[in-house]
């Protein structure tokens, strides 16, 4: 039937995959990209970031980010922006640059506000703020953090909020899929920014496991979101594993994508799935983790793998 046609039918808005623009060419991946029956939500994996959007202060480029925009309405596809604010794959303006606190205010409020206005009315939702925390729970100490303190991410909120009314705006981050102290901070910062009527509508959980070591809590940290009237969506899914893979390694992939999946069909405020592309071809993970990869529900030659039929299970 297709992933996102079963998680449509037990009430998910939408199952998704990240694309990027360079693999649009291999006419095989987009014609599964573009099957609305597998992927009702589309995210582009990197030309809608600061690097690919602002190369120079005050000059936008979103032809690659329009690309992916204008796929995702040829297919009847929802998007999901990605993002506005991260430390990483800045332009060296932002991340060298040498900012007062009012005038990186102004950066960031052009930065947010440019693109997520630029794509008004064809986001679903936005990754306002991108990785704000470190692992123990304290902030990240990048530029935005260092010049501004935690005061940039209602600068960032409200400008996206502003430019878009209709997107729901997201804070997106990874190892808070388990309870614990990144978890615990990300959930007392969007207490802090409800209390301060800061627009806040969702919490992203990336999902970048690992074979055998998924998170045994998810359920119950996004349960803990969606009590503040938040929605929560798992944004990044892909389950790596040291290579070379073999059968009893796939076989625990499949349970474990079963479970991660299942944790969202079990929490009503999860809106939905986005792996972190659908075909080990065009992961993101070798290339980061060495000696690791196989991460994806398709193989390299877009055959489906069992843990395809651990998110069916799931669904
Ligand atoms: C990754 C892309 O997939 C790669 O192509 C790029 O080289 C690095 O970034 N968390 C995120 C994503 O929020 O933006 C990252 O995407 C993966 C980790």
């Amino acid at each position: 039937a297709g992933l996102h046609t079963l998680a449509k039918a037990a009430g998910k808005l939408y199952f998704g995959t990240a694309t990027d623009n360079p693999e649009l060419t291999d006419t095989a991946y987009a014609a599964k990209l573009n099957d609305s029956k597998e992927f009702g939500q589309i995210t582009p994996g990197n030309s809608m970031k600061w690097d690919a959007t602002e190369p120079t202060r005050g000059t936008f480029t979103f032809s690659g980010g329009d690309q992916i925009a204008n796929l995702a309405k040829a297919n009847g596809q929802l998007l999901r922006g990605h993002n506005c604010v991260w430390y990483n794959q800045l332009p060296s303006w932002v991340s060298d640059g040498t900012f007062t606190a009012a005038d990186l205010t102004t950066v960031i409020q052009n930065h947010c506000g440019t693109l997520v206005g630029h794509y008004k009315g064809q986001i679903y939702s936005w990754d306002v703020i991108n990785e704000p925390f470190n692992d123990d729970g304290t902030w990240r100490q990048d530029i935005f953090y260092n010049t501004l303190n935690t005061t940039y991410v209602p600068i960032a909120l409200k400008a996206a909020r502003a430019a878009d009314p209709n997107a729901k705006l997201y804070i997106n981050d990874y190892n808070i899929e388990n309870t614990g102290a990144k978890a615990t901070a990300m959930l007392n910062l969007v207490k802090e920014l409800i209390a301060d009527g800061v627009p806040i509508d969702g919490v992203g959980f990336q999902c970048h496991f690992i074979v055998g070591e998924v998170s045994t809590s998810l359920q119950t940290v996004m349960e803990q979101f969606t009590a503040l009237g938040l929605e929560v969506a798992i944004t990044e899914l892909d389950i790596r594993m040291t290579l070379p893979e073999t059968e009893a390694l796939l076989a625990q992939q499949q349970k474990d994508y079963q479970s991660v999946v299942q944790a969202c069909m079990n929490v009503e405020g999860c809106v939905g799935i986005t792996i972190w592309d659908w075909t080990d071809k065009y992961s993101w993970v070798p290339s980061t983790f060495s000696g690791q990869g196989a991460a994806c529900p398709w193989d390299e030659n877009f055959a489906i793998k069992p843990a395809y039929n651990g998110i069916v299970a799931a669904l």
